[in-house]
């Protein structure tokens, strides 16, 4: 059996050749998936092959995505340029004082932040720009919350095509657009929201025959399928029992849902770990979703200053409950000042992160407080972008600055505030002897 993209609408199911520029079905609009359904591997054997890669110096052995290429076999390293900056490869890190700040006895972190361009973003990316490529695309886009576009600006760049990245106007922060300047896009700054302007974009992107790579792009859904792999060897196969992460476009729990059906339909593991999704008060149409089951129905002024997920329409949410339901998973909402604080407390475990990452500690501390998750689960929460991509709100935050997109201030509860001292080094003595 080929490889196709196939629509995910069962009373449709049509399939689609993996060389055709789809996003969505064309017989009845739907989304479509990559599907390789001969695919069958022995996990034993994989497991080890994929283990052994990590000795090796070739490129797409080196890279995080690559080196489980057997689950991505709509590109071929003998035939296909892969374009790599070796993402992936993002480590576990044990968080005593987060967990012990959510009520548990043990967490960990899977930070994708230690990406190239810092967030998981690079592991779609890499996968969706290979596609790019070896469908002869010149340029490429995205409408981005700044993430996408920092990632989506970096492999087009290495790749050698054009990207040109939309931007909601003033809602995202300058670590992220400082990237895609640097890496050369062409930057459009729109004067409307994230759900807007995709769907100005994918109109445009039809027109002017440039390839789309938002998580609409099934490609990108394939890299970051690897996020999990990647996860479970770390792990040595032992699944835990909660997988936490936040909830924007919706791209990534669909992702996650996908690697887990297939790995579990392949034999590598017996069940799927529960996923929790979370997202941030005002851009929560997910959690509304959950809580009342009624129609999806999205969010028309999103807000949040976690600006990565400040989503109301997520393209990706028929798969995204797909997954949701077939782990028994959860999703819930945190507020601002729950996501700042316990951003705070993941800066304290020397790990940090952005804010639309802290969603998931601050979600576990709900979850854990409300019977949910249980205290002593193995739960591994993803930090989805780096510490230094929205130093603006950091600052703002530990000097006691940060307003809600309302304007209420927002409590600097673990606010750290740097110092002013005079030149004169009796005074700076005591003042280390009372603060340390
Ligand atoms: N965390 C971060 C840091 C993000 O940048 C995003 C999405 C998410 C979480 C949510 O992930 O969309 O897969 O549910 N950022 C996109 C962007 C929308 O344009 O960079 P999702």
């Amino acid at each position: 059996m080929p490889s196709v993209l196939a629509c995910i609408n069962t009373l449709c199911a049509s399939s689609f050749s993996i060389d055709e520029v789809i996003y969505t079905c064309p017989r009845c609009g739907a989304l479509v998936e990559y599907r390789d359904e001969g695919l069958s591997l022995d996990p034993h054997q994989s497991a080890k092959l994929w283990r052994a890669r990590r000795m090796s110096n070739l490129p797409v052995d080196q890279s995080g995505v690559w080196r489980f290429r057997e689950l991505l076999a709509f590109a071929n390293p003998e035939t296909d340029r892969i374009v790599t900056l070796r993402e992936g490869n993002t480590p576990l890190l044990d968080a005593p004082r987060a967990a012990a700040y959510a009520g548990l006895d043990s967490l960990t972190f899977k930070h994708q932040g230690f990406n190239p361009t810092g967030s998981f973003k690079d592991n779609g990316m890499t996968a969706g720009s290979t596609v790019g490529l070896r469908l002869g695309m010149k340029r490429v886009a995205c409408v981005s919350t700044g993430n996408t576009s920092a990632s989506m600006a970096a492999y087009a760049a290495a790749a050698g095509m054009t990207p040109i990245i939309f931007l909601p106007h003033g809602n995202i922060s300058y670590g992220k657009l400082a990237q895609a300047l640097e890496y050369g896009a062409l930057t459009l700054q729109v004067e409307a929201n994230f759900d807007q302007i995709l769907a100005l974009v994918r109109v445009l992107a039809d027109e002017l025959g440039i390839y789309l790579l938002n998580s609409v792009n099934p490609f990108r859904i394939e890299g970051q399928k690897t996020i999990m792999v990647e996860m479970m060897d770390q792990l040595d196969w032992r699944l835990p029992d909660w997988v936490v992460v936040p909830g924007g476009n919706l791209g990534n729990i669909s992702a996650f849902g996908k690697a887990f059906r297939e790995l579990k339909a392949m034999g590598f593991v017996e069940r799927l770990p529960r996923f929790a999704v979370v997202q941030a008060e005002g851009s929560a149409p997910f959690s509304d979703y959950f809580r009342d089951r009624g129609e999806f129905q999205p969010v028309t002024s999103p807000e949040t200053l976690a600006t990565a997920i400040r989503i109301g329409d997520p393209v990706s949410w028929p798969k995204a409950i797909d997954a949701v339901d077939s782990s028994s998973g959860v999703v819930c909402k945190v507020s601002e000042q729950e996501i700042a604080d316990a951003k705070a407390v993941v800066g304290q475990c020397g790990i940090g992160c952005e804010p639309a990452s802290a969603a998931t500690l601050a979600g576990l501390k709900q979850l854990v407080a409300s019977g949910q998750v249980d205290k002593s689960a193995a739960v591994v929460a993803v930090l989805t972008g780096n510490v230094l991509k929205d130093p603006d709100y950091i600052f703002k935050y530990h000097t006691g600055q940060l307003k809600t997109p309302a304007g209420a201030l927002l409590n600097s509860t673990f606010g750290n505030a740097p110092v002013v001292v005079p030149n004169e080094p009796g005074r700076i003595a005591d003042i280390i002897n009372q603060r340390t």
